[in-house]
């Protein structure tokens, strides 16, 4: 089925959402879901976090696929047959990297399968790569990929290399580290032994990770205060953005920067007909971004039953790509 997108899996319904919302709020620590970072203003405003001097991460895995690429490709299951394999991306918002590998010297590249829970991305890589790549098949999915998927019959006997970059897998808690692995490995599995290079951002001093996520210009607190701003639109709420402090905060114990916004007062707020109280100090707790060992990631891999049988860095170590069979 190329070129069209099909709908695997389900996108939230608004109900799940504003239940989702009331639930983090009325938590003794209150949260609220990462995901509501993306509206199209928190899309634009993560945009700019990545060209950002403090933000090393983007670049860091660019520096990475610019050296690496080709060895990446190369070990991607049926690179030395004349089948031709699929590169199934999840979170594809745009193939800037993912055509990195498509491009790489004896890539076995045939058909590309962007995963992204937005249509209207996938509508935008299909219009550019008909243009860039006319020969590689393109099927694109609208799903979200923390639940069940299956690749379209075109694509699913292929062999296969999943590629998850952007180190996205560090927003997620150890456990959905571990499901999400097992659901990829399902998904993969249609073409011979599954095959997954996915991108880590690596541990290393606070003094460089807290300033990546609580920049000079304000950038990263314009991205956190947003949510705000999109849970009165998406749940009637009254927050006044600017009345919350933007805080990141290193925690050591579980190897994460911790996103927060803190109330400098004690304050009350209404959302989807509820009341919510802060008291002064109190903070909702918006985002975890994990920083991975290498040994640590390859540990959690195994248990959702993954395999290492590669690993690369950017020239200063500061990011890693693992390349795992299962
Ligand atoms: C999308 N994700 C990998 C980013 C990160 O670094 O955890 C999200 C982000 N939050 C603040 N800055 C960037």
């Amino acid at each position: 089925m190329p070129d069209e997108i099909a709908p695997a899996g389900t996108a939230a319904r608004p109900d799940d959402v504003l239940g989702e919302i009331l639930a983090g709020l009325g938590n003794r620590q209150k949260t609220l879901p990462a995901k509501l970072f993306y509206d199209e203003i928190g899309c634009e405003l993560f945009n700019r976090i990545t060209q950002l001097p403090e933000y090393y991460v983007t670049r860091a895995e660019v520096a990475l696929l610019d050296l690496h690429a080709d060895e990446i490709a190369a070990r991607a299951p049926g690179a030395n047959g004349a089948g031709g394999t699929a590169l199934v991306e999840y979170g594809a918002a745009d193939e800037s990297k993912g055509v990195r590998l498509i491009d790489a010297a004896s890539a076995p590249f045939r058909a590309y399968v962007p995963i992204d829970i937005a249509p209207s991305a996938l509508d935008a890589i299909v219009r550019r790569m008909r243009t860039s790549h006319p020969d590689i098949l393109l099927s694109p999915i609208a799903a979200d990929f923390m639940q069940p998927l299956a690749l379209p019959p075109g694509v699913a006997t292929l062999p296969s290399m999943g590629f998850f970059p952007g180190s996205t897998i560090g927003n997620f808690r150890p456990q959905a580290v571990v499901g999400f692995l097992q659901l990829v490995r399902q998904t993969l599995s249609g073409g011979g032994e599954p095959c997954l290079v996915v991108g880590i951002d690596l541990r290393k001093d606070p003094s460089r990770l807290v300033p990546a996520y609580d920049d000079a210009a304000g950038v990263t607190a314009a991205f956190n205060r947003n949510i705000l701003r999109h849970v009165n639109h998406l749940a009637d709420g009254s927050f006044d953005p600017d009345s919350f402090v933007h805080r990141a905060i290193w925690n050591e114990r579980d190897g994460r920067i911790e996103m927060h916004l803190q109330s400098p007062r004690s304050q009350t707020v209404r959302v989807g007909g509820r009341t919510i109280q802060f008291v002064a100090g109190e903070t909702i707790h918006t985002e975890d971004s994990y920083k991975h060992t290498r040994d640590g990631f390859v540990a959690l891999a195994a248990t959702a039953g993954w395999r290492s049988d590669g690993f690369w860095t950017d020239p200063d170590g500061l990011f890693g790509m693992h390349l795992l069979r299962g």
